[in-house]
């Protein structure tokens, strides 16, 4: 069951005492977990993941006055804005908008700039994603608000469309300039598939993981903070590279339009840090692009290999990974049952994704976790997830 009843409980019980009225409607929108395609989203590359049953719900009905109400049940903390607050990150009586509230503004600032209707609304939200982990709390609270002002709106979009609006709140508002994975994911998500995305060119589709194998998370408890710059430093990286190569291969246009033939033909022209980090996405894409097969046709030791590749190329080549995660993989990888492990999103800390036998899911986890925390020191949480549906009202 992929409803959290406690939450709504508890949100609906804040709505409830704060508002004085039951709340109208509840929003839930999922966290992601990915599989393969790391950092390649945007590189225009494909991208492998799955909602999962962790997610955001927003507890909401609207109201007749201009201003909204939020109030973050986790962090007990509430703020009011209207749109003409909203550009100077503003409240109401001015003080700045708490870092949370940058989420849920965004997304009501570019429903503004689509000229949507953002109808002011009471809200509470909680979410049990957890945050800073990689699995995109930040774009399950956008897609959470995006379904929420769609709702007191009274207008439609396709998920897809919502998935850029809500990344186009947290590159332009939140200031961070991630891809479209994570929105993505929360907005299209099929319960009990994997998701393949073509990042350029947007299609997808749905891909049904075996029920034979469990999608295994590994929180290793080590924080990252994604604004920190390093994500942004990749992405310039992989922009100087694509500028470099130009001068031999004039037509492309991303890293996505580079063969891995061709890539290694041209790398010593980059300097080196460039070129690892090119060398990853090139040959991450590649990855990519037996992984639809591989699937289709049950080779999930094959595919679970690719995974394995994948970890030791962020570790080596993009630089993403720390020692907690590489702990948590290595572990992982010797376990019984472990068809792939490796660290998933943006990486510096937070979880690592497992492709696990399930009927040897439960003895996987207690063992990583007994060998992570006795390595480390550090406590894990460890979770058998399943794929979910995307952003919805569950009304
Ligand atoms: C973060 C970003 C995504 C993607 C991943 C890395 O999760 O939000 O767009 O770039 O990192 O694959």
């Amino acid at each position: 069951m992929s409803i959290n009843t406690e939450i709504i409980e508890n949100i609906t019980n804040t709505f409830s005492q704060t508002f004085g009225e039951k709340p109208a409607h509840i929003a839930r929108a999922p966290g992601r977990v990915n599989l393969l395609g790391e950092h390649v989203d945007y590189n225009d590359g494909f991208v492998l993941p799955a909602a999962i049953d962790r997610a955001t719900y927003v507890a909401f009905s609207p109201t007749d006055s201009d201003q909204t109400t939020l109030i973050a049940s986790d962090l007990n903390q509430q703020v009011s804005f209207s749109p003409p607050t909203i550009p100077s990150k503003t409240q109401l009586d001015s003080s700045p908008l708490p870092e949370w509230a940058h989420y849920p503004a965004g997304v009501m600032w570019a429903l503004t700039e689509e000229k949507l209707s953002t109808r002011a609304m009471n809200a509470v939200y909680a979410s049990n994603v957890p945050r800073g982990s990689g699995l995109s709390s930040s774009a399950s609270v956008e897609m959470a608000f995006m379904i929420a002002w769609q709702t007191v709106g009274g207008w439609t979009l396709p998920a897809l469309q919502q998935a850029l609006l809500s990344q186009k709140a947290e590159n332009q508002y939140v200031g961070v300039n991630c891809g479209i994975m994570d929105q993505f994911a929360s907005a299209c998500g099929v319960e009990n598939h994997l998701l393949l995305l073509d990042c350029r060119s947007l299609e997808w589709r749905s891909i049904p993981l075996p029920d034979y194998v469990a999608i295994v998370i590994a929180d290793t408890n080590v924080r990252r903070k994604l604004t920190s710059g390093e994500y942004n430093k990749r992405r310039a990286a992989c922009e100087q590279a694509v500028q470099l190569l130009q001068k031999e291969l004039p037509i492309i246009k991303s890293l996505r339009d580079v063969s891995v033939d061709d890539f290694n033909r041209l790398a010593e022209k980059l300097p080196e840090e460039v070129s690892k980090r090119a060398r990853h996405v090139v040959e991450e894409i590649e990855r990519t692009n037996q992984a639809e097969a591989l699937l289709e046709a049950g080779n999930i030791q094959r595919f679970g290999e690719l995974m394995n590749e994948c970890h030791i190329s962020l570790r080596d080549l993009y630089e993403v990974s720390c020692p907690e995660l590489d702990v948590m993989v290595r572990i992982a990888q010797s376990l019984d049952g472990c068809y792939g492990a490796r660290l998933t999103g943006a990486g510096f800390g937070g979880c690592t994704v497992n492709l696990v036998a399930q009927e040897k899911a439960e003895g996987f986890a207690r063992s990583l976790a007994q060998g992570y925390q006795s390595e480390t020191g550090f406590q894990p949480e460890i979770y058998i997830t399943h794929a979910s549906n995307g952003a919805e009202l569950i009304d």
